[in-house]
């Protein structure tokens, strides 16, 4: 197999939700000099590009995602000059930054919307997707992703607005083409600045069936990955193809049999995909166990879908939608918690694809104990717990379904010290810091040998510098195994094996033939108390990369 190299598949990516990064003006919001205060460590963690959602101007009713404006930095990040600055210093570090593109709705507060809505006849009417009510209210029974009615009714003009997300992210409306040459202006204007690439947000939700369409058994099913959409991101790929960009789609909804033709590597619309098969798997309720057969299979799925050369995976097990990983795929017990962040890091970082880092994942970053709504932020989250007391569940048990479902699990503040803010402000930060940040923080961990972080450094070096970790085959061992997920990877003569038990239980392994551990080198462990060579048996989360001798 040749090698097709490109920088975006050799990189590591960071996640950076810069709102909990770094407050540098003790405002108790993140901002960009904050991110541009920690490059350096960013640098030393061995990442080779960031993405950074969203920094543009937003009424912040989903905390950026919904934009008012996409020329302009909200002030409360810093100026356009400090991004530039920004650009610039991790450019000379040799990190690349991609920002998030958010295309498939505004805010209600851009100029586009006030004008749309100010009258029917309105030149920007047709930029967003507006109807008739019936007689029983909205023109159909579409639900919103967030909770209730996908419609809202506009007093002014009489009609209803369609708004796939909060009723103040209207949906633009991509059958006209004046919108997308507009989007297309602004893409090429911020890639003009040079920046890297987009995670491009939404972007499965573009096309809605038509509006007749009555909601099915999925209920997003009308405006998720609907059939057409293909016309609309030809078009946005011939504008991305034309730089050497990193392109990651997020995709609800496109299954791993589309997958080729969303990210393949002639003709695919984005180099890689956000998928949510594996991700959809993890844990909502305490009593259950990470199911690891289906776990590995959904992986497995992807990686198989796009091997040989046929494409590229985006690899992640946190960001700012879900809890945290190890809360949920591993255990939080002090005896599990940092054996399971080290084997959670290897059950993606080493895959077929590029591994995205989320801020405080590094570190072992854990779920919340949120103990009411008060401190909960996410417009999501507080319409699903109102929801929830509406069909008569109490505060309490609605607060702990909150506690293991809520996105805030991952967006509190990072932790960089045990100080009172955890370093990263000098006054109570917007969302609460886990308290636990005396026993997580990026400045213990620096100095442990042994810490999570300096465990994500060693992945980081070995993935960076070998070439089959990159592009080497993939291929699942034991699939049938219910705790131990074993994998190789392959390039030519060079063999890597990773095997991980995902489980608080010992596990014991019959490895086939071709891995018979003996005739192989100990790389990488994340346990150094527990006699490793016990070649077949493997401790509670146990994880162990090996190379083969090659004489
Ligand atoms: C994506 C973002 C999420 C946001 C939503 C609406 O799913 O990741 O944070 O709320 O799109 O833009």
């Amino acid at each position: 197999m040749t090698i097709r190299r490109a920088w975006w598949k050799e990189a590591v990516g960071y996640q950076i939700y810069p709102r909990s990064f770094m407050d540098t003006t003790n405002d108790g919001i993140g901002d960009l000099n904050g991110i541009r205060s920690k490059l350096d460590y960013l640098k030393d963690l061995g990442i080779g590009f960031i993405w950074i959602t969203p920094i543009y101007e937003s009424p912040n009713v989903d905390n950026g995602y919904d934009i008012s404006d996409y020329q302009k930095i909200l002030s409360t990040f810093g100026t356009m000059e400090e991004f530039e600055l920004l650009l610039e210093e991790a450019h000379e570090l040799g990190i690349k930054v991609i920002m998030d593109l958010v295309i498939n709705h505004t805010s209600n507060q851009h100029s586009w919307f006030l004008e749309s809505r100010s009258s029917l006849k309105d030149d920007y009417r047709d930029y967003y997707i507006w109807a008739d009510g019936t007689i029983d209210g909205p023109p159909n029974d579409w639900v919103s992703i967030f909770g209730g009615s996908a419609w809202e009714y506009d007093e002014h003009t009489k009609q209803y607005y369609l708004h796939v997300f909060a009723k103040e992210q209207p949906d633009l409306n991509w059958e006209n083409p004046r919108v997308k040459r507009e989007l297309f202006s602004m893409i090429d204007w911020w890639l003009d600045k040079g920046i890297d690439g987009f995670r491009v947000d939404a972007i499965s939700h573009i096309k809605k069936a038509p509006l007749e369409t009555i909601s099915g058994e999925d209920p997003h099913a009308p405006y998720k990955n609907v059939s057409g959409i293909e016309r609309h991101l030809e078009e946005l790929r011939d504008i991305f193809k034309k730089r050497d960009i990193l392109t990651v789609g997020e995709a609800n909804g496109v299954s791993a049999k589309e997958a080729y033709q969303w990210v393949g590597e002639e003709a695919g619309y984005f180099n890689m995909l956000f998928e949510f098969d594996h991700i959809s798997l993890w844990n909502r309720n305490e009593e259950e166990r990470l199911d690891v057969i289906h776990f590995k299979k959904a992986l497995t799925l992807w990686q198989e879908a796009l091997a040989n050369g046929r494409g590229w995976n985006a690899l992640y097990m946190e960001n700012h939608d879900i809890p945290r990983s190890v809360s949920n795929f591993g255990s939080e017990e002090t005896v599990f918690w940092k054996s399971s962040a080290k084997a959670l890091a290897l059950t993606f970082m080493l895959l077929q694809g590029t591994p995205f880092i989320y801020q405080g994942q590094e570190i072992g970053m854990t779920n919340m104990p949120f103990r009411s709504i008060e401190d909960i932020d996410a417009v999501d989250t507080k319409n699903f717990y109102y929801d929830m007391l509406q069909t008569g569940l109490d505060e309490e048990t609605a607060m702990a379904v909150i506690r293991r479902t809520s996105r805030d699990n991952a967006r509190t503040p990072m932790q960089w010290t045990a100080e009172e803010f955890a370093g990263f402000s000098k006054r109570e930060p917007w969302l609460k810091i886990n308290p636990n940040k005396q026993e997580i923080n990026v400045l213990d961990e620096t100095n442990d040998p042994d810490s999570i972080l300096n465990f994500y450094k060693e992945v980081i070096k070995l993935r960076n510098q070998t070439d089959a970790l990159i592009y080497g085959s993939y291929t699942l061992y034991l699939p049938e195994h219910p705790q131990l997920f074993v994998y190789g990877r392959r390039l030519e003569q060079e063999r890597y094996v990773v095997i991980i038990n995902l489980s608080k239980e010992f596990a014991s392994a019959d490895l086939p033939e071709n891995v018979r551990i003996e005739e192989w080198t100990l790389l990488l462990s994340n346990l150094n108390d527990y006699e490793i060579h016990q070649h077949t048996l493997f401790a509670p989360y146990e994880a162990r990369v090996y190379k083969y001798k090659i004489d």
